[in-house]
């Protein structure tokens, strides 16, 4: 066997973690950023043996041992550099793809460092004749799009002019027909023509590997030519799957931020890097693969996957949801940033700028969270046949997470939502009923609210668990101020999970055995008197409390707003006092319902 091209490597070890692949012969423990355990290759006692991830090498410092993966096996194992990586491809899944596609042996002439130089000919070729009166269409559509000399040059932006121009300079710089074919730079014609370039008359995006050698090019049409982007066909150097654009720029800006984004296309990429997003790599116009995301992964927990704003755009979000489910481990997932309608990265940051951008990435959905609104989405939810299949489909969904845990906690949480749903139903609550009544928005009014939300308030809850269940959220929110009560809750909603029939007074008294906060702020009384209270419909209390809550906090902001008006007697504070009074005339008049979650 030859040695495999240098990418082939590359993607080897992007796919196959270092800490991974060493921690199946030695314990290794994390200290700081790297990790330490007893050297495999010298007897010691205590560890000098380090390995950083973020470097891919691994370092002993009683011995002297270094290397990456590949060394590692073939020291570890003492097997041969082709026997390692042999043995390594079959583990990362990579042996059947790349080492029957191609047959190393019969490229002898054929080294993939010349046509790594070949593609940077190439590049070099092209980021000239857009600087030449031939590329002055190119230049001006760049400019147009709003790019500058600076970016331009930073992601090697070049143009590719009409005819042969490109493979003809090429071979007079001594490259011959067969390296250029092989390369994808120029097509033979099945019928015997003759070979004419690739790329002709488009602006050329070069793809590099990790390291930033271009190892492809994508061609865009200035005009309305198909297609709108032309991609290097597959070759030793370039399988699309395997390939983020972008990714040698984004790489230490990601690591440095902790967080990568990972958008549909090569303008999206030019353009956020050029509004301070540099963590900004690019799929290429596929779905994302499995490869990809380990290479993702390596540079952030959790990348941020985003998604133009056209219907492709939202089906691809959803069929991306569904894949990277088999795909998750502990601790690592994704993120979604949903663009507005018909927007994509790069017009948005055009039309409403970089802030605009930023406001979208921070509201990015958890994939737990897309998971369930593409469940439910799916479902009508008003019989119990319809919440039947809700649970079906959940059962099916979780079924494709391979890994176990991961797969045990989207169990319960999307088991948990789906109680919830069965509860409201049962109480006949549906989507909630506001007959003539009008809801009210929580405008202002809310930090108050939580700051009204009590100890009897958190008792009668305790005391009500299936209507604590039916609320949640909304009591999660409410009380997310108060650590204590908020602590309490999310206790009894462990409770509940595992025994959602279970009653208030064995609610409480688990909850007085596990958790120290029912003494330390004296609720025993509370609890003791909501005991007591028969009450005949705990739903309605629940409203009612809730309403009393908001008119109390309404008051209390009216009493604010009338001290204010004596210091700022202002037409914005007078208008907003009115407001306030309308809102809290209403609820006495008993003519809105409480602000609902
Ligand atoms: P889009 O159609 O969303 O294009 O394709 P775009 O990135 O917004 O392009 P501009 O702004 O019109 O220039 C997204 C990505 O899908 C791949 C490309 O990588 C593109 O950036 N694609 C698209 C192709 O490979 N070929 C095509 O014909 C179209
Ligand atoms: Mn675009």
């Amino acid at each position: 066997m030859n040695r495999p091209p240098s990418s082939f490597l590359d993607t080897l070890r992007a796919r196959l973690p270092l800490v991974t692949v060493i921690s199946q012969r030695v314990r290794l423990t994390r200290r700081g950023r790297e990790y330490t355990g007893l050297c495999p290759f010298h007897s010691e006692k205590t560890p000098s043996f380090t390995v950083s991830e973020e470097k891919g090498f691994f370092y002993c410092f009683g011995c002297g041992a270094h290397g990456d993966v590949i060394s590692f096996i073939m020291q570890a194992d003492g097997l041969s550099f082709s026997d390692a990586v042999k043995h390594l491809s079959q583990a990362a899944g990579l042996k059947s793809t790349l080492y029957s596609n191609y047959d190393y042996s019969i490229k002898t002439s054929t080294e993939y460092s010349d046509l790594l130089d070949v593609m940077e000919m190439a590049t070099r070729f092209y980021e000239k004749q857009l600087r030449l009166p031939t590329g002055k269409n190119g230049l001006e559509y760049l400019y147009n799009r709003g790019l500058n000399d600076e970016i331009i040059a930073a992601f090697r932006l070049g143009f590719a002019p009409p005819g042969n121009a490109g493979s003809t300079t090429l071979k007079r710089e001594g490259i011959n027909e067969t390296l250029l074919v092989e390369g994808g730079l120029l097509i033979h014609p099945k019928n015997g023509g003759s070979p004419y370039d690739t790329f002709r008359d488009r602006v050329i995006f070069p793809i590099t590997d990790i390291r930033g050698r271009v190892i492809a090019f994508g061609g865009r049409t200035l005009g309305t030519a198909q297609p709108k982007y032309l991609n290097s066909v597959a070759t030793p150097l370039f399988r699309k799957g395997d390939v983020l654009y972008g990714l040698a720029q984004a790489r230490s800006p990601a690591l440095e931020k902790g967080t990568v984004l990972v958008t549909e296309g090569y303008m999206d990429v030019i353009a956020l890097a050029g509004a301070g997003f540099s963590h900004t790599v690019a799929q290429l116009g596929t779905v994302l693969t499995e490869g990809q995301l380990a290479v993702l992964w390596r540079l952030a927990p959790e990348p941020i996957l985003c998604f133009d704003g056209d219907t492709a755009g939202r089906l691809a979000s959803i069929r991306t949801a569904q894949r990277i489910l088999s795909l998750l481990k502990p601790g690592l997932s994704v993120r979604f940033a949903l663009l507005p309608e018909e927007k994509d990265p790069d017009t948005l940051i055009r039309t409403e700028g970089a802030s605009a951008m930023a406001e979208i990435l921070s509201r990015a959905t958890p994939l737990f969270e897309e998971v369930w609104q593409n469940l439910i989405k799916d479902h009508q939810l008003d019989t119990p046949e319809q919440l039947a299949g809700l649970e079906q489909a959940i059962k099916s969904l979780t079924s494709r997470i391979v890994n176990l845990t991961v797969r045990q906690y989207y169990q319960i949480l999307l088991h948990e939502r789906h109680r919830v749903l069965l509860r409201k139903m049962a109480r006949g609550l549906g989507p909630l009923p506001n007959h003539n009544k009008k809801h009210v928005r929580l405008t202002g009014s809310i930090p108050q609210m939580k700051a009204m939300a009590d100890r009897v308030f958190t008792a009668f809850l305790l005391t009500h668990p299936q209507v604590l269940m039916c609320h949640i959220e909304q009591v999660a929110e409410l009380l997310a101020g108060n650590t204590a009560l908020s602590h309490l809750i999310e206790n009894a909603a462990t409770v509940l999970a595992a025994s959602p029939d279970i009653d208030g007074a064995s609610l409480i008294s688990i909850l007085k055995r596990d958790c120290q906060e029912i003494a330390m702020i004296g609720l025993e009384r509370d609890l003791h008197s909501a005991l007591q209270r028969q009450c005949q419909d705990p739903e309605g209390d629940y409203q009612r409390m809730l309403l009393a809550l908001y008119d109390q906090a309404l008051t209390r902001e009216i009493e604010r707003m009338q001290t204010m008006l004596t210091i700022d007697p202002s037409p914005e504070t007078w208008q907003r006092l009115q407001i306030l009074q309308k809102e809290r005339n209403q609820i006495h008049d008993n003519k809105i319902m409480p602000p609902l979650s």
